[in-house]
């Protein structure tokens, strides 16, 4: 039998997982590491954490998998978009990775649209300036920090560092280059225009491969450490989103998920380039070669739980050890047991600004309408509501673009509650569902690792092969009804706050 291995390297974790080639679950593995917020608003992690996290969670699942080295055929990395890791000469990492929610960067996002006009931007890059994507970290540090960036010799992703680390090779993939806003989006290629207009040298950047492709072998010290065999396969893999469209069989037109992570994302494969001309949603290759997506992004959704979790919510954390269960399982519990609209309580979840639909790296975090009636389980129920309508927000905006959406997977941490589900079924008034494996982005990769190795001759006849839809979720009428004129009220919040907002950040 063939096996594959898929590694994905989250905001919270690494998770890696030994597949066998049908899609079944061997070994799965995962290794925390902390995210550093040096200021408000700011987010950075250790490429070295990235790094311990991955080579501790390979060596394990093939230990513990008994599985025979050489039938490991292929790994594919999956990974957050959009951080930064800077190497030197040596490849040391020159500083820490300002990863994907950090918003320290609207300075030079003006600084992008005054070197070209917005609209060229989105021609090329299918995209405006965006806070959170890599060039304008790439001017940050070059603006704030010249000496790092002087001694900067290689520019990669996230899982593209990780790749590094494997393979020894300098490469990335399409759907993750599209994240750094330097590709040619239409022509899944570097910008020379875009590098030009930046004065970046080409250089820095690695090769682009599409993501299904062999990009490289494992290194024989690697192979060594952790039990592979040298030369097993990595293939380019892809972002954590279009990562975890693969795993969720979002392939063709008409399907797209909702996945619920740290990060919130709305997704929908288009086989032609789609392009929001107001830039609230993104638009990137997927990870199907000649396909592109549409995605819409809240920044602050299984982030707003964890946050309320962590700072809030010790007895449900010391309960959830007493009982020897997960803590969001109790706390699902007691927010199915308030009803919707929270009794008049709502969230908006802007902890680190927001991406859609405002592309606003200012707001904050509110709860409004706070009364002595409430209870922590309202509040708990308020902050995946207040997500749920921001994932309204993208939704309605791939409607309203005429992305026709037939079916709608839900997946990430947050699209195994039942109760979160329930809100997406009601407020975007469609069935939501799940397929039977939950490894979203770990099995995305690990089926282009299938492909990269000749195992499938397509990315769709892989999914059709490994993946089982599961449960379905209907919209209830009457929620559905409540929510609706909720969300106009969570929609009229922010635009009575914006002003308030930029007063705030100018404190
Ligand atoms: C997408 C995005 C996040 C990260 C982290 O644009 O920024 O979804 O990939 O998961």
């Amino acid at each position: 039998m063939n096996y594959l291995i898929g590694i994905d390297v989250g905001t919270s974790a690494t998770k890696t997982v030994l597949f066998e080639e049908g899609g079944k679950v061997v070994v799965s593995a995962s290794w925390e590491y902390p995210l550093y917020q040096p200021q408000n608003g700011w987010a950075e992690q250790r490429p070295e954490d990235w790094r311990e996290a991955v080579l501790k969670t390979l060596s394990k699942v093939v230990k513990e998998s008994g599985v025979l080295k050489e039938d490991i055929k292929g790994i594919g990395i999956s990974g957050q978009m959009h951080g930064l890791v800077m190497l030197d000469g040596d490849n040391e990492v020159i500083r820490p990775s300002i990863i994907w929610c950090d918003q320290r960067t609207g300075e030079e996002v003006e600084d992008m649209q005054k070197i070209m006009p917005r609209k060229r931007w989105i021609e090329i890059t299918a995209n405006p300036p965006l806070t959170g994507w890599t060039a304008a970290k790439i001017l940050w540090v070059r603006k704030h920090e010249p000496e790092h960036y002087k001694s900067c010799r290689h520019i990669l992703l996230p899982k593209d560092y990780i790749r590094y680390i494997l393979t020894g090779v300098y490469a990335t993939e399409v759907s993750d280059a599209s994240g750094m806003q330097l590709l040619d989006v239409a022509k899944r290629c570097w910008s020379e225009e875009v590098l030009h207009k930046l004065d970046i040298d080409p250089d820095l950047l690695g090769t682009v491969y599409e993501s299904c492709e062999v990009t490289g072998t494992l290194l024989p010290e690697i192979a060594a450490q952790t039990g592979l065999s040298a030369g097993t396969k990595v293939v380019g893999g892809a972002g954590d989103n279009a990562a975890a469209a693969v795993g969720t069989g979002v392939v063709r037109d008409g399907t797209a998920f909702t996945t619920i992570g740290t990060s919130g994302v709305v997704f929908a494969h288009s086989s032609q380039i789609t392009i929001d001309p107001r830039g609230r949603v993104h638009t990137c290759c997927c990870a199907v070669p000649g396909a592109w997506h549409v995605m819409g992004v809240t920044q602050g959704a299984g982030l707003s739980l964890k946050w309320f979790k962590d700072n809030f919510c010790q007895d449900y954390i010391e309960e959830a050890e007493k009982q020897g269960i997960d803590v969001y399982d109790l706390i699902n519990r007691d927010v199915a047991l308030v009803k919707a609209g929270s009794d008049k309580l709502l969230y908006l979840p802007y902890l680190m600004g927001e991406r859609t639909p405002h592309l606003d790296p200012d707001c904050r975090g509110v709860f409004f309408g706070l009364s002595a009636i409430h209870t922590k389980a309202h509040m708990l129920r308020a902050v995946m509501e207040g997500v749920s309508f921001s994932l309204s927000d993208c939704n309605d905006i791939l409607r309203e673009m005429g992305i026709e959406v037939g079916e709608m997977m839900a997946c990430g941490g947050g699209g195994k509650s039942p109760v979160w589900r329930q809100m997406l079924a009601d407020m975007y008034d469609c069935e939501v569902k799940t397929v039977e494996q939950t490894e979203g982005p770990a099995l995305g990769v690990a089926i282009l690792a299938g492909v990269g190795c000749g195992i499938y001759e397509s990315v769709e006849a892989a999914c059709d092969a490994m993946i089982s839809k599961d449960k379905s979720t209907g919209p209830d009428r009457g929620q559905a009804e409540l929510y609706k004129k909720y969300h106009s009220l969570y929609k009229k919040l922010y635009e009575d706050l914006k002003d308030s907002y930029k007063q705030l950040a100018s404190l």
